[in-house]
């Protein structure tokens, strides 16, 4: 790793900031600095790229256009207007810490990173770019932009999947960034990180920072930054079942915890609990499966079905430390079945759209169609 001079240091703000007023990016919450404007971008680029966010971010500021609006908003609508960003705990936080704020802090917002730190959903990202961009406290904000950028112009080593990593990156861009324009700052070093600096075929020859690109200079950025992998994500097996009546399926209400909690899906079960009824899983057939499969269902739910595989490749959807695998099978179902051991009812497709589908679901929907 290198250090710079307090010559060098600023020297290279100067030529950041002169390039971001020459060239950053023109995008809607840059509009105005207003912390409800902030907040809610940094929430949903947390995990999607810009060019997604734009048009969720429009529509959402026409349906919750202030803090009000957003913590008394009926939380389907909420939903519905977050589907197919995914990781809709983003959402339920969100409106979690608005309520935090007009019903808990008078509508005051915190205006410091520590202090934004005790609404939900807001980790030390996101804590640094509200107050940096909408309170202009000279804090960093370290996602995965900055840690790119610093690890490259500095061939800082250290492992940036480490949790103790953070906290060094924090204290060297703190010395670095600009005291009287912090949000600008760290909004340039998004866009260097985006663009000239980019984790994929990024144009080190052309950046205005080259000159104070270490790892570019001595050719090895490719090696920049350093992270260790993380263990990929668990396959777990799943079959679901396409129980349809007329324009309606027979759809389970996910419980409250866990993944996709209160969404709906078609029914899933768990490949490992059909297993589990046998006492030789090893050794159980196909048409075997198919059988305890629907043991199991009768057992779980009271439901009589027959079970028939609908082909094809099954259905992958991954989660941050999951990854679902799952096989569809259509079966038959009287319309007046006794549901009261299911926990989901009969939907149609016109009801569904109106209920938020998580992206799993959606795909589902794709395959049978
Ligand atoms: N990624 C995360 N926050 C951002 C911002 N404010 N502008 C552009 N990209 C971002």
């Amino acid at each position: 790793m290198i250090e710079w001079s307090q010559n060098q240091i600023r020297a290279f703000r100067k030529t950041l900031l002169d390039w971001y007023d020459a060239h950053g990016r023109d995008l809607p919450w840059r509009h105005d600095h207003a912390p409800y404007h902030v907040w809610v971008s940094e929430i949903m680029l947390q995990q999607t790229q810009v060019n997604t966010v734009i048009p969720y971010y429009d529509r959402f500021m026409a349906q919750f256009p202030t803090v009000n609006a957003l913590a008394d908003a009926p939380e389907a609508q909420l939903m519905k207007a977050w589907e197919g960003l995914g990781y809709y705990s983003r959402a339920r936080n969100l409106q979690k810490a608005a309520k935090q704020i007009v019903y808990e802090r008078d509508g005051q917002w915190p205006q410091t990173a520590e202090g934004l730190r005790e609404l939900a959903g807001i980790g030390p990202y996101t804590a640094g770019a509200i107050a940096s961009i909408a309170f202009n406290e000279p804090v960093p904000a370290v996602d995965g932009n900055a840690f790119r950028v610093f690890a490259r112009l500095l061939e800082i080593d250290l492992d940036i999947a480490k949790p103790q990593t953070r906290p060094v990156f924090e204290q060297i861009i703190g010395r670095i960034m600009s005291p009287s324009r912090p949000g600008d700052f760290n909004q340039a070093v998004m866009d260097l990180g985006a663009s000239y600096m980019a984790a994929k075929n990024p144009d080190s020859a052309h950046s205005p920072v080259k000159e104070f690109d270490q790892a570019y200079l001595d050719g090895v950025e490719g090696q920049y930054p350093v992270k260790s992998k993380k263990p990929r994500p668990v396959k777990v097996a799943y079959y679901g079942l396409v129980i349809r009546h007329g324009d309606q399926f027979l759809m389970q209400k996910r419980p409250s915890d866990g993944l996709l909690a209160n969404f709906w899906t078609f029914p899933l079960i768990a490949e490992d609990d059909v297993l589990a009824l046998s006492e030789t899983p090893e050794l159980v057939t196909d048409e075997e499966r198919l059988t305890l499969l629907e043991q199991l269902v009768k057992q779980d739910f009271g439901l009589t079905v027959h079970v028939v595989p609908i082909g094809g490749k099954p259905v992958k959807h991954t989660f941050t430390h999951r990854q679902w695998v799952i096989s569809l099978l259509s079966a038959d179902l009287p319309a007046n079945t006794d549901l009261s051991f299911f926990p989901g009812e009969w939907l149609s497709i016109e009801a569904l759209q109106k209920i938020a589908l998580p992206k799993v679901q959606a795909k589902l929907f794709t395959r049978i169609r």
